[in-house]
């Protein structure tokens, strides 16, 4: 009885990666590198959305509202995984936990909502487009968003009361490098079976039914291209879809392979490293697959940093 309520103030100590001094050094500065790109990509990206009336439509107040999602949620791990592979101490407290756990949820979530989204919204714009303008209104955009962060919101707070009744009598060491919920439920003294299996279903659902729409979506995107008479044509139409049919495979690829790899005794590293990558590398990339592969975008960063330099600089050639 002590015990265990000794753990919930005590907090939690956080293994992350078991690896020598120098691999820990390597992923330190990997992920610190990382961190700063995806946090100033992301916000960079918000920034000029906002600022270039030109981007102020449906497909880029979504991205928007992604690129603000990534930024929290990457934000939600690293800084504190950073500190751990630091210092020697490596507790983290309960609250601090079970706060973690609700936004690493909840962002999450709220990704996969908002790619699904987009999807709809490059389906409307490609299969529609004279509709587009009708069907995609201001209204419809802020109700499809809200509703994407109500429901994660909700489905976070229900895992994160979920889990906040678990007991910890035995162990308090949480072998993951953030406090993931299935690592939480592994180590607690509760019967979590009925948990285990709320957290799969829940899983498998929302994964499959986005996944399942995005491909719908993209089914109809694709044989509307292919009714198009030349391959410039083609190529032009479905060029606004290539940003976001690259951002998902960037998402969903990960937990796919995660979820099918068969599971052994000694993959646990491994799994923690491609978590990692899914953690870290997904909102680093993403700013660049929407400004490399998008001359829009390009443009609009080029414009909002010219007016912020040309004050003070001013070169001719
Ligand atoms: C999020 O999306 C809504 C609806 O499209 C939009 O009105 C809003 O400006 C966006 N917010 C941000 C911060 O991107």
């Amino acid at each position: 009885m002590n015990q265990c309520q000794n753990i919930t103030l005590k907090g939690f100590n956080i293994v992350a990666f078991s690896t020598s001094t120098s691999l820990t050094i390597g992923l330190f500065t990997g992920a610190l590198v990382m961190y700063l790109i995806a946090v100033t990509g992301n916000l960079i990206i918000t920034t000029v959305i906002c600022k270039v009336s030109r981007l102020h439509s449906p497909m880029y107040w979504l991205l928007c509202n992604l690129s603000l999602v990534e930024a929290l949620y990457i934000s939600n791990i690293l800084p504190k995984l950073l500190s751990i592979m630091l210092k020697e101490d490596k507790t983290i407290s309960f609250q601090g936990c079970i706060t973690q756990l609700f936004f690493f949820i909840m962002t999450g979530d709220a990704e996969v909502f908002l790619l699904t989204c987009m999807a709809y919204d490059r389906y409307v714009a490609i299969c529609y487009p004279l509709h587009y303008s009708l069907v995609m209104r201001k209204q419809v955009c802020v109700g499809m968003v809200f509703c994407s962060l109500f429901v994660s919101f909700v489905n976070s707070l229900m895992f994160t009361l979920l889990t906040y009744t678990v007991r910890f009598c035995y162990t308090h060491r949480i072998n993951h490098f953030f406090c993931e919920i299935r690592s939480l439920l592994a180590i607690s003294s509760s019967n979590t079976a009925s948990r285990e299996v709320i957290l799969f279903v829940e899983d498998f659902l929302l994964v499959s039914l986005t996944f399942l729409l995005i491909l719908t979506s993209y089914g109809h995107i694709i044989s509307t291209v292919l009714k198009v008479h030349s391959l410039k044509g083609r190529l032009k139409t479905f060029s606004s879809c290539s940003s976001h049919l690259t951002a998902v495979m960037l998402f969903y690829g990960p937990i796919i392979f995660l979820y099918i790899k068969p599971k052994s005794e000694d993959s646990e590293d491994q799994d923690k490293l491609l978590s990692l990558l899914y953690v870290a590398v997904v909102p680093t990339l993403n700013p660049f697959v929407y400004t490399l592969r998008n001359k829009e975008v390009i443009e609009a960063v080029r414009q909002v940093f010219r007016i912020k330099c040309s004050g003070s600089f001013r070169f001719r050639f």
